[in-house]
């Protein structure tokens, strides 16, 4: 008898979550029940992570409790500087995040400690912690010292402090919160599921979360809004070009690339086949960067691609295709773009390790054996 394969799990329910639901006949996405597009118009991202870990929107004094803790645990820590200072300037900034994780884990008096209180400490200590990594990361390529945190911004201002070393403006700090809500949380995606799997063999915190690392970083994951703004640098970014000849040229681009069989990153996705729900929010406010800026050109590039991709195949973008312009425009180094992810999908996958632990069952599929027969020396 032949087994079935479901080759790469497409359309295997593999288990419950009452973290998030992607619904692709509605185009919907709902964390613990609420619009993400809601959560996105409303809420601060330190809001949004109190509902995926807690399951409802915190009161005032939790948001109040929270604010003071998140503050105060922003500091790299000095272990996680020498650590990253060991790494050379031209690694991927993926394992730099992906180091840093497993040099917190390896120093918290608490790793071992699966209970759910010591688990919740260590996901909001990493929520809190993870900016200043992306930021003296990016600072030290460009031969910048490190910028302190600052108590009196919020995560999203105070992420954009520590990078740069300018308070950034309003607009700028509302895009990116945006685009810390819609990265946090997509139910079962490759890195949540990898998270998973570590947390269903009993593992501690910190490896599962750098294992998702590991997982995020490839480009048909998170590694795909890097590669999208990859795209645009190979079609060629030039300030001064009308919005029509870039659409033209990237058109044109999109074309030859169907054309020599390219996967061209930042569309299509395993589950939405008609669009994904995050992408009108992330492209509203990757329209107001690009009125901020003044980077007209940039939308012209992005909707030739787009319709480019439409007319040939019919996919549509995922959220990284207007999240990779986006970042560009805030001025993040290319590279960076994938840690940002990290930073923001911190919430779900702790979320849904504290799911898998309370519930858990090993997870560990079959395999059909296509090998050779039986045979011996
Ligand atoms: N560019 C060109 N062709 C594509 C693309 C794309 N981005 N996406 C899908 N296709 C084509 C495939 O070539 C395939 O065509 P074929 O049947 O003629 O061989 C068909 O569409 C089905 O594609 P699969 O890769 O088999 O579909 P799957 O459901 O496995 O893929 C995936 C989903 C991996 C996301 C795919 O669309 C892809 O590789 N996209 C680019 C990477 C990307 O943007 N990833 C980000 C995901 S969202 C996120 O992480 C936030």
């Amino acid at each position: 008898m032949t087994e079935q394969i479901y080759k790469g799990l497409a359309g295997v329910v593999a288990d419950h979550t009452a973290v998030s639901k992607v619904n692709p006949e509605s185009n919907s996405l709902l964390y613990r029940g609420y619009p993400v597009q809601e959560l996105a118009a409303e809420l601060s991202f330190e809001e949004v992570a109190l509902l995926l870990w807690n399951g409802e929107l915190p009161s005032a004094a939790e948001k109040e409790e929270f604010r003071g803790f998140e503050r105060s645990h922003r500091a790299l820590d000095p272990r996680v500087r020498a650590a990253i200072d060991l790494l050379p300037l031209d690694c991927h900034p993926m394992d730099v995040g992906r180091t840093a994780v497993s040099v917190l884990g390896a120093n918290h008096p608490l790793s071992e400690d699966s209970s759910p209180e010591a688990e919740l400490i260590k996901a909001k200590e990493l929520f809190a912690a993870f900016p200043a990594v992306v930021a003296y990361d990016q600072r030290r390529r460009r031969e910048l010292e490190l910028v302190e945190p600052r108590e009196d911004l919020d995560y999203s201002q105070n992420f954009l402090w520590m990078t740069f070393g300018e308070e950034a403006p309003e607009e700028v700090v509302d895009a990116f919160r945006v685009s810390m809500v819609l990265y946090a949380e997509h139910s079962f995606n490759a890195s949540t599921f990898t998270a998973r799997v570590v947390t269903s063999t009993l593992a501690d915190l910190h490896s599962a979360v750098t294992a998702a690392i590991g997982a995020l970083k490839g480009p048909l994951h998170g590694g795909a809004n890097e590669a999208v703004m990859h795209t645009f640098e190979e079609i060629g970014i030039d300030p001064a070009e009308t919005r029509e000849a870039a659409a033209a040229r990237a058109k044109a681009w999109m074309e030859q690339a169907l054309a020599e069989k390219r996967k061209v990153m930042g569309f299509g996705h395993r589950v939405y086949k008609s669009g994904d729900s995050r992408v009108p929010t992330m492209k509203q406010a990757l329209d107001a960067m690009v009125e901020y800026y003044g980077r007209g050109e940039l939308m012209g590039l992005y909707d030739g691609l787009e319709a480019a991709m439409g007319e040939a195949k019919n996919i549509l973008p995922n959220l990284d295709y207007p999240a990779g312009p986006t970042y560009h425009l805030m001025g993040f180094d290319t590279e960076m773009f994938t840690p940002l992810f990290i930073a923001a999908r911190i919430t779900g996958w702790t979320a849904h390790i504290a799911e898998q632990r309370a519930n858990n069952a090993l997870i560990r599929p079959l395999s059909a054996y296509n090998g050779p027969d039986e045979r011996h020396l």
